[in-house]
Parts: structure tokens; C-alpha cells; sequence
């Protein structure tokens, strides 16, 4: 007998503010077309003013529990993925603890960019395989208008704000494949590649600054770094691509989902799609694909599942899990 991770429970939140396409129209020189055909997006929330990260990690945390049956003295800890942080700090994850209303158990903070929720469930997963913890709340959440520059049309009608959250919960399995739960994992970054996508702020450099990425290069990576780490995270599980039920993808770009699911060998109809509705929500992109795939009534118990996620560092990884 071993143990393994196992998704207990999912949920989300987007912020009520939904933003079409057609808004941009007035304030940039493009249009609805170009976006919705180079990105595949059609619109996005933005978070209210006030509105915070932590705050929407908490009601995708909250309904992530509900959908567990499960209360906050449950939960042992809080992994969080961000780079858009209410506060320097504390953590956003201890922001959310205390907005809970749990005072036991640690929280704490993932910066990864847009990999940052398959590097949050690598992380989650090795607490609970090393029985640190038992329930582990992972949280992807993020505010990516607070960092536009809304004079940058090539950037800034493509993201957008949200939360996604999932129950891990340790469960007892025989060690094969056909366990349900965290199966393999894999997990990749080469700093060389920063100037392709970064803020020019922080910290140290005094002021909170501006996401700048050079798209077309970024793209370029993207979908054989996808479709490698994909492939490589399936090898370590013993799994091939005709194993699996659904990819769920960072949703970036539409043409990337494409790109990498036919890099696999993978027909689209087995593929989670919420960039249309979300744009790039960074590492809340593939929990709230989850949750929302759940919902639909896509993805279903026992389900074979491959998350892949790519973004700033370069940093990406990939999470093959069974639902
Ligand atoms: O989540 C983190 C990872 N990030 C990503 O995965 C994003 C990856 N990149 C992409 O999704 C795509 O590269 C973009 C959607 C950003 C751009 O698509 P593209 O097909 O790579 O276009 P491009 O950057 O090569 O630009 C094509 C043209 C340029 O004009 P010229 O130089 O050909 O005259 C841009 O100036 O499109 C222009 N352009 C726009 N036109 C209208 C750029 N943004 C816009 C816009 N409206 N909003």
C-alpha cells in the first residue's frame, strides 16, 4: 500500500466584471476579430476595485470545500499559486488562512507565473507522499489587471482576473496506475529566456511595473515545451496518450491548445477549453478549467487527466492525475 493525493474537491470565482472584446475597440486600435482570432478569447472578468487576490482564493477555497463536504479545521495546509500577491507580504496564502478562519495547519505562497498551479500540485502532492499533511487546500488565484499596460495592446487584452481551487486529500493505493489521484508529476524552468516575458517592476526595483512579453517568441516555445513535459510526466506514470480522457491546458492561446494537443497525437474534443471565457488567467487558469470542466460535466471519476502549463522564467511542467 502507498499513498497518493487525491482531488477531493474543486471550485472557482470570477470576479462579477466581464469585459468583451468589443470594449478594447475604443480605447486601442484593434479589434474583436483579431483578438478572437490570434488568441481565441472572447472576453475575461477583471476584479472590482478592491478587490484582491486573497479574496478570490478564498471563495474558490470556500466552494472547493463545499463541493468536498468538507469544513477548514479539515485542512492541514494552504499552497497557493501567485505572482500577483495582495501584499509584498505576508503570503496571500496566510491571507486566505486567516480569512477562513483557520488557525492551525501553514500556508504559504508559489510564484511560478502561469506554471504556477502545476508547480503548486507538485508541492502539495510531496506533502502529503511525505505525510506532512493529510488535506491540502491548492489554490490558484490571480489579479493580472493590476499589472497591464493598457496602452499595450499585444498584452493587454489578453488576460485576465480569477480563482480556482481543489481539496488534495491523502488516500491509501495500491502503487499501480489505476490508482485515482497525483500519478506523476514534472517540472521544468531556464532563466535564460526572462526578457521574454517578465514586469519590469518589483521590490527592489522600487515600483510594482508592468507584465512585458514578446508574445510570437513565447509561442514559439510553448508548444513543444507543452507537448514534451506532457509526454514526459505520462512516461514516468507509465501511461501512454491513448490513455488519457482529458488534457486540461494553461489557457493562454487557443492556437497553442491546438498546437500542443496535435504535437500529442490528441483530438480537440478531449481537451478542457475556458480561454474563450477567461482569457489567460495565469496559475488560475488550469484550476478554474477543473472546476468549470467538472462542472460541465466533462471531466468525471476515474478520469485520466494531463494538466501542462507554460509562462514567465520560462517555467513549465505538467501534473498527470486520475480524477
Ligand atoms: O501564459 C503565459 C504564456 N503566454 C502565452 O502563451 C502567450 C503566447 N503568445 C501568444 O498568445 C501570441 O503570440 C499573441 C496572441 C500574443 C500574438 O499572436 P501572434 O500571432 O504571435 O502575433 P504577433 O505577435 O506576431 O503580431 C502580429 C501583428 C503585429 O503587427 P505587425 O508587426 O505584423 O504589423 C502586432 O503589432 O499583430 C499586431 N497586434 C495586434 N493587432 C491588433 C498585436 N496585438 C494586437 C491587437 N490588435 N491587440
Amino acid at each position: 500500500m502507498t499513498r497518493r493525493a487525491v482531488v477531493v474537491g474543486t471550485g472557482h470565482y470570477l470576479p462579477a466584471r466581464v469585459v468583451e472584446n468589443a470594449e478594447f475597440e475604443a480605447s486601442l486600435e484593434t479589434t474583436d476579430d483579431w483578438i478572437r482570432s490570434r488568441s481565441g478569447i472572447e472576453r475575461r472578468h477583471f476584479a472590482a476595485e478592491g478587490e484582491t487576490t486573497s479574496d478570490m482564493a478564498t471563495a474558490a477555497a470556500l466552494a472547493a470545500l463545499a463541493d468536498a463536504g468538507l469544513e477548514v479545521e479539515d485542512v492541514d495546509a494552504i499552497v497557493l499559486a501567485t505572482s500577483t500577491a495582495d501584499l509584498t507580504f505576508p503570503s496571500a496564502a496566510t491571507m486566505v488562512q486567516a480569512k477562513l478562519g483557520m488557525t492551525r495547519g501553514f500556508a504559504f505562497d508559489i510564484q511560478a507565473v502561469c506554471a504556477g498551479f502545476v508547480y503548486a500540485l507538485t508541492n502539495a502532492n510531496a506533502l502529503i507522499l511525505s505525510g506532512q499533511a493529510n488535506r491540502v487546500l491548492v489554490i490558484g488565484a490571480e489579479t493580472f489587471s493590476r499589472i497591464m499596460d493598457w496602452s499595450d495592446r499585444s498584452t493587454c487584452v489578453l488576460f485576465g482576473d480569477g480563482a480556482g481551487a481543489l481539496v488534495l486529500e491523502a488516500q491509501s493505493a495500491t502503487g499501480s496506475k489505476e490508482d485515482r489521484g497525483i500519478l506523476s508529476t514534472d517540472l521544468n524552468s531556464d532563466g535564460r529566456y526572462k526578457d521574454l516575458l517578465y514586469v519590469d517592476g518589483g521590490v527592489s526595483t522600487q515600483n510594482t511595473g508592468h507584465l512585458r512579453m514578446q508574445g510570437n517568441q513565447v509561442f514559439r516555445h510553448a508548444v513543444e515545451k507543452l507537448a514534451k513535459t506532457a509526454t514526459t510526466a505520462l512516461e514516468r506514470a507509465e501511461l501512454t496518450t491513448a490513455d488519457v480522457d482529458w488534457i486540461v491546458p494553461h489557457q493562454a492561446n487557443i492556437r497553442i491548445i491546438q498546437g500542443t494537443a496535435k504535437k500529442m497525437g490528441m483530438s480537440m474534443e478531449k481537451v478542457v477549453v475556458t480561454v474563450q471565457d477567461h482569457g489567460n488567467t495565469s496559475a488560475a487558469s488550469i484550476p478554474l478549467a477543473l472546476s468549470v470542466g467538472k462542472s460541465r460535466g466533462q471531466i468525471k471519476a476515474g478520469d485520466l487527466i494531463v494538466t501542462e502549463a507554460i509562462g514567465g522564467g520560462l517555467a513549465w511542467g505538467a501534473v498527470v492525475l486520475r480524477w
